[in-house]
């Protein structure tokens, strides 16, 4: 379905937009391997066209993802510990840093896109590495806060990442995943199991539902789903 769907769209429009839009899909092609995605990435910010391709208006997620951390976070965001998962080229760290968030980390296992969001200063620490289910070297109840945008999809960060966000965020704290919300349907990884595991880990007392929301124009003409959780 998603190639199919990237074709139609190529087929459709002339545009700058069908070139962008064909270049996302390169990243997030059925079967895509995370090394190959990653490597990807690292081609396409090197290339300057990641950050073209995806800007503000064609690619919303940043923005969406600091608006919801802003709402949860009203006050004091100076102090507030964020870690931006599957930071990219830092455009959640710009956004965050535009309402005041000033304290935030980022994980990335791409260099090429780590590269550009080093020069952009919104980041204290940058962890090169992927959520894939394995450990992290962070320690348990460091963040206020974990946000991931546009780092669900096929050959991205798994199910089983996810578990992760919640050991190391804190007590009371958020975590916000924004996606695609056809993503829920038609990536195999996420198909019955990705909002089924979210609800398993609420029913288990790890965190709790603060809102699902969906979002118009999140990328493209595509809907997007912003998932916040408290920590318990
Ligand atoms: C569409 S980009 C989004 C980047 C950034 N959050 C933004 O909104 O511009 C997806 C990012 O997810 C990263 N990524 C893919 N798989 C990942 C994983 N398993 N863990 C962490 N990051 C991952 C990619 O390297 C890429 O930088």
């Amino acid at each position: 379905m998603a190639e199919e769907k990237a074709k139609r769209f190529t087929e459709d429009s002339h545009d700058v937009s069908a070139v962008a839009y064909l270049a996302n899909y390169g990243a997030h092609r059925v079967g895509i391997s995370k090394d190959e995605s990653c490597d990807y990435y690292t081609r396409w910010a090197k290339s300057g066209g990641y950050e073209k391709d995806l800007a503000i208006g064609r690619y919303n997620g940043p923005v969406f993802a600091a608006q919801a951390v802003a709402e949860f976070f009203p006050r004091g965001r100076n102090l507030v510990r964020i870690l931006d998962v599957a930071a990219g080229t830092g455009f959640v760290g710009e956004q965050l840093k535009q309402l005041d968030f000033t304290n935030v980390d980022a994980l990335e296992p791409s260099e090429g896109m780590v590269a550009v969001a080093r020069k952009k200063n919104v980041y204290k620490n940058v962890y090169l590495d992927f959520l894939n289910g394995t450990k992290l070297t962070i320690p348990d109840g460091s963040y206020d806060c974990c946000v991931i945008a546009g780092g669900m999809g096929e050959g991205h960060i798994p199910c089983s990442g996810l578990r992760e966000l919640i050991r190391i965020t804190k007590q009371g704290g958020l975590v916000c995943i924004v996606m695609r919300e056809e993503y829920l349907q038609y990536v195999e990884e996420y198909k019955d199991r990705l909002e089924p595991l979210l609800q398993k880990w609420e029913a288990d007392g790890l965190w709790k539902l603060v809102s699902r929301e969906i979002v118009k124009k999140y990328s493209f003409d595509n809907n997007g789903v912003v998932f916040k959780y408290s920590v318990c």
